[in-house]
């Protein structure tokens, strides 16, 4: 499972727009914000790979996925503002009990990803934690864990 989330998140770089939900979601609009996150996985993986040197450094492709992560990361306010579930969903229902400070955790990955310096492979490095560390803050309190 583990190995084919990585192949997934490699493969999903260059299509970044047409990311796969978990399988066996239903209800469309919860398909719609696992698809946002999985874009975010996505480039945070590409990402990831370049700071870790599994993939070598590219400038260029750093900042399209930094700006693809900004730009799905601020769409998380509408994609989760209705409150629909679905057996698969991860989401906990304190996301709309406490949807300000949802949304000021999304916006957290925006300015993120945005703050992200993506101009070597050195401040990449150093601005990754920054991004993960959105991800795990969320998560954390708004995300079932399933592993
Ligand atoms: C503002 C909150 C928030 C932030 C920030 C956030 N996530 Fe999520 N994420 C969620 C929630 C909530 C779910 C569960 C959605 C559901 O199952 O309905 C989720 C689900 C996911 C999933 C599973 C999607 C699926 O198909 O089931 C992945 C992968 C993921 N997040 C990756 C990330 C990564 C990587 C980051 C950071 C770069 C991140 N997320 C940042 C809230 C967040």
């Amino acid at each position: 499972m583990k190995s084919y989330g990585k192949l997934l998140a490699v493969g999903l770089v260059c299509v970044a727009g047409v990311a796969a939900a978990k399988e066996g979601v239903t209800n469309p609009v919860v398909k719609e914000r696992m698809d946002v996150m999985q874009v975010i996985r996505a480039n945070t993986g590409a990402l990831g790979d370049m700071a870790s040197g599994k993939a070598a450094f590219d400038g260029a492709k750093a900042a399209e996925a930094a700006a693809a992560i900004a730009g799905a990361a601020a769409t998380i306010p509408t994609v989760f503002e209705p409150q629909e579930t679905d057996p698969v969903s991860e989401a906990k229902p304190a996301i709309w009990e406490n949807f300000s400070d949802f949304t000021t955790k999304a916006d957290a990955l925006t300015t993120a990803a945005q703050s992200l310096d993506t101009g070597s492979l050195d401040a990449l490095k150093a601005g990754m934690g920054a991004v993960g560390g959105a991800c795990k803050a969320c998560h954390t309190d708004y995300r079932i864990q399933t592993n």
